[in-house]
Formats: C-alpha cells, sequence, structure tokens
C-alpha cells in the first residue's frame, strides 16, 4: 500500500510495529520501510482524524530499517496528508504442483477469507510452474506475500528464492532454512549436532531399497523430500520388502530408512519464539497416512495431548530447537513419535520439521493456536505482520 506523501518522501509502504490491524485506529505509531530502504516513522492521532480516511500524519526519517520501536516521544520532521487509508495488500500464493496441491488451495482459500475479515486487500494466485505468470500475477506489487504453497516448490526453497529476487516480504522461512527441513536427511544431520534424538536410518537408493532388507524390519521407508506421508511405508516383522515394488518406488533416487519407533504421534507448532501446544494425532485405522491426515474423521486430534507434563514441555522444547536451529521464522511444525514405553521424555523421537505446515482452520498448528486462545483470522494477521524480504 502506497501513500501519496509530502513532496521530498518516498512512497511508503505501511506496516504496523504494535498492531496486527492493517487499520488506523485512534492513536498508533507504523513504521513503514520507504523505497529508499530508510526508515520513516509515521506517527498520528485520532485527534488529526477528519474524516475515516483522512489522517494526518508525521513522517520521521533517517533512522535504519529494522530499528523502529513503538516510539510517541519528540515530533519532527514534516507533516503531511494522506490522502487515502488503504488496508495493506497480500497476495496468497496457493496451489502450486506438488503432491499436496489440493491442501494447499484449502489453506490458502481460508487464508485469504481471513484476511479480508480482518481487513486486507487480498490477491488469490493459484501457482504454477510458469514463472512469467506469477511475476505478472503479483504485479502490481503486493505489500506482503503469503505463501500457503506445501511440498516441492513452495516448501523448499524454491519460491523462496524468487520471492527474495523480487524483493518482496513473504510469510514463513526464508530460502536456506526451507531448503534444509524439505530435507530429512539433512535436517536430521544438523539437528543431531545440538543434541535432538532422530532415530537410527541410513540413506540408500532406490534400487538397494528394492533388492532386500536394510535394516532389520520393523523399518520405515519414506522419501527423503517429500511431505504429508506421501510415499511413506512401514515394513513390519515377516512383511516381504517387495511391497515397495508394487507400484515401484516414484519418490527419487534417494530413500530414507529409518528404524520404526512405535509408540505414540506428536506434533508441536512453533510461533515465533513460542511452541504452541503439543497434539497428539490419533489415527482411526493403524498408520498415519495421507487419506487418514485429510479424509474427514481419518485421524483424531488431541490438543493439549493428554501426555505426562514433563513429555510435553520436553516435545515442546525440541519443537523450538529445531525452529531455531535450523533458522526458521514465522510459524512452523514439528513432528514426533514418542516411545511411551520408555520412561520420562526419553522416547520422544523427532522426525521432521515442517515449514508450511497445513492451514485449513482445522489442521494441526491452527487448531493449537485456537487451544491457547489465538483464533485463526488472528494467526493469519500475525503471519503477515512478521513477513520479511530476506535478502
Ligand atoms: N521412524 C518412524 N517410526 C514410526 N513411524 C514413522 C517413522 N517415520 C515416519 N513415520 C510415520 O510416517 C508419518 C510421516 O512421516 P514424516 O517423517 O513425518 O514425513 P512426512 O509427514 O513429511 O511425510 C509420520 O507421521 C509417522 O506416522
Ligand atoms: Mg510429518
Amino acid at each position: 500500500m502506497t501513500y501519496p506523501i509530502s513532496p521530498g518522501h518516498d512512497s511508503v509502504a505501511l506496516a504496523f510495529g504494535s498492531s496486527p490491524s492493517p487499520f488506523l485506529k485512534g492513536r498508533q505509531i507504523g513504521a513503514c520501510g520507504g523505497t529508499n530502504r530508510r526508515l520513516h516513522r509515521i506517527l498520528w492521532d485520532e485527534r488529526d482524524v477528519t474524516t475515516p480516511n483522512l489522517a494526518v500524519a508525521t513522517f520521521v526519517t533517517g533512522s535504519p530499517v529494522g530499528a523502529a520501536t513503538p516510539d510517541e516521544g519528540v515530533v519532527e520532521g514534516e507533516s503531511g496528508i494522506m490522502s487515502e487509508v488503504h488496508a495493506k495488500h497480500v497476495a496468497v500464493l496457493m496451489g502450486g504442483w506438488s503432491a499436496e496441491r489440493e491442501v494447499s488451495l484449502v489453506s490458502g482459500t481460508n487464508i485469504a477469507k481471513a484476511l479480508e475479515q480482518k481487513g486486507y486487500r487480498v490477491t488469490r494466485v493459484d501457482v504454477r510452474r510458469d514463472l512469467a505468470a506469477l511475476i505478472r500475477d503479483l504485479s502490481p506489487r503486493p505489500d506482503v506475500v503469503f505463501n500457503a504453497l506445501h511440498g516441492k516448490g513452495g516448501e523448499d526453497g524454491l519460491i523462496q528464492g524468487v520471492l527474495e529476487y523480487m524483493g518482496l516480504p513473504y510469510t514463513h522461512s526464508p530460502a536456506m532454512p526451507s531448503a534444509l527441513a524439505m530435507d530429512k536427511a539433512m535436517t536430521k544431520r544438523l539437528l543431531a549436532t545440538v543434541g535432538m534424538p532422530v532415530a537410527e536410518g541410513v540413506i540408500v537408493t532406490k534400487e538397494q531399497v528394492l533388492a532386500g532388507h536394510v535394516l532389520p524390519p520393523p523399518y520405515v521407508v519414506k522419501p527423503v523430500d517429500e511431505g504429508s506421508s506421501v510415499g511413506v511405508r512401514i515394513v513390519q516383522q515377516g512383511d516381504n520388502y517387495t511391497v515397495l515394488a508394487e507400484d515401484g518406488w516414484l519418490y527419487g533416487a534417494r530413500v530414507m530408512v529409518e528404524t520404526f519407533i512405535p509408540g505414540r504421534e506428536l506434533t508441536v507448532g512453533v510461533m515465533g519464539d513460542r511452541a504452541l501446544a503439543v497434539t497428539e494425532i490419533v489415527p482411526v485405522k493403524g498408520f498415519y497416512d495421507y487419506d487418514a491426515k485429510y479424509a474427514q474423521g481419518g485421524s483424531i486430534h488431541v490438543c493439549p495431548a493428554e501426555i505426562p507434563d514433563d513429555v510435553t514441555a520436553e516435545a515442546k522444547r525440541l519443537a523450538l530447537l529445531a525452529h531455531e536451529t535450523l533458522g526458521c521464522t514465522g510459524v512452523s511444525r514439528s513432528d514426533f513419535r514418542w516411545d511411551d514405553s520408555k520412561p520420562g521424555a526419553s522416547g520422544l523421537c523427532f522426525l521432521e520439521t515442517n515449514t508450511q505446515p497445513g492451514f485449513t482452520p482445522t489442521s494441526l498448528l491452527p487448531e493449537q493456536a485456537a487451544a491457547v486462545g489465538i483464533s485463526y483470522a488472528d494467526l493469519c494477521a500475525w503471519i503477515v505482520e512478521h513477513a520479511r524480504c530476506h535478502a
């Protein structure tokens, strides 16, 4: 959103440091990055608002971007009249071309609706593998890009790199953590260095996994870089490993094989520097697969999980550790197994971090936010207000 302001100043994009609301509401102070990449502070006062669409603002320029703090101190600089007050313009990217396209469309549609309810101006962008079309869809330039994509292309650093290139602030994690978290092998290798408990495992070729047991069963075979349980198989004692050959293996040359961790399934959402809550996912039948995750009633979410307090605390600590170690920003969600036959929290085992967690109103992370009193719409607004361009 740009404002015509007094001569000698750049037009500025408004971002409220202290409020998730994109509208003027009485006395507020907004921090604005000008096109000259210097900070503008806008100070205004209710008393100066003569009509809902007119506000007198004082522009204070000169501080480096990032130094904005709410400050009602000395008013300096020039005063200008904002001719119009617009809502912040958010482009919601959804769809994409990964195996999770349909989920992303549901996430994105709900996010767009919620942001409109909060007063943002929203453009919906169905992302295809067409860069020229994406650039067209992102012009005129939105103030923020809400990345509601999941899986390959949208969660692995690719779209993040494009948005960095375009200089657009976007939500969720930057390119590097996105790429890292998408690769389960790299993630485990990195997180093991900070003491994260991870399942024993090996990375083998597709040929090796099809040729015979590479670990004593039971074990789990999963793609290194898919999501939503796509391609995940569990090989039980007595199973023939050729179960994998039945429909071939379509998920790339590198295959992750992990010891099967018995017990329960936990997931922990992180919002900034806070782990929200622990959810236990109880599959209605057996293994928690794609259908169980997304079919109505396919699984039961117990939030907060009915587990001992020390396990809850440790799962939250580990989710935050993963978020911070990987360099995630905004929200993320980490998946764990918990072998409850082991004492205390010692049976916790990290599986993966999702940098673009599912985002329908009944998805795990929004549900956890709701459990701690943050509505879906407020969560969406928080994410928008924490969007960044990192390059
Ligand atoms: N080592 C393991 N032991 C037991 N179950 C596992 C293991 N790895 C994966 N699973 C099961 O497969 C599901 C998907 O695996 P995960 O690593 O979270 O990948 P993704 O969700 O990206 O497909 C998990 O939620 C869990 O139910
Ligand atoms: Mg998972």
